[in-house]
């Protein structure tokens, strides 16, 4: 598999665990402000499984089997599991650590699509890196500590 399908790779499970981690939170959190936590996180969600399908499909496009499976994820992903103890604003702390995590990821991604003139590829981690940005913003807004 060639460097930027890998890069990809590493962006693809990591994106399907912080998506399945925000789904957890979106169902378990609780308190004050349950329905703005409720309500952002199931955008925050939807959003990742439209980049997991367009992720999955550059992959393909590059002539690489899309590898998805929860074992290929767990062994794979940089993303920490849900903390099924977390009150909302520990849910807010480990999404913002997670987003980070994957930014650092798609940074990677970014230098070898780069490297590799894969401009089509490297347009899309930008892209990623944008998403990302915006809501790590809305998360630290969101912290009260
Ligand atoms: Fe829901």
């Amino acid at each position: 598999m060639g460097l930027v399908q890998q890069s990809l790779q590493q962006v693809f499970s990591d994106t399907y665990a912080l998506y399945l981690k925000t789904q957890n939170y979106h169902w378990n959190v609780t308190g004050l402000h349950f329905k703005s936590l409720h309500d952002m996180f199931e955008e925050q969600y939807d959003s990742l499984a439209e980049a997991i399908d367009e992720l999955a499909e550059r992959i393909r496009a590059l002539g690489e089997k899309t590898k998805a499976s929860f074992t290929y994820f767990r062994d794979m992903t940089k993303i920490t599991e849900p903390d099924q103890q977390a009150d909302a604003e520990a849910m807010l702390h480990d999404l913002l650590n997670s987003h980070e995590q994957l930014i650092s990821s798609l940074e990677q991604a970014k230098k070898i699509s780069g490297d590799q003139d894969d401009s089509v590829t490297e347009d899309m981690m930008i892209a990623r890196l944008s998403a990302h940005q915006k809501v790590v913003w809305m998360l630290r807004a969101s912290l009260s500590r």
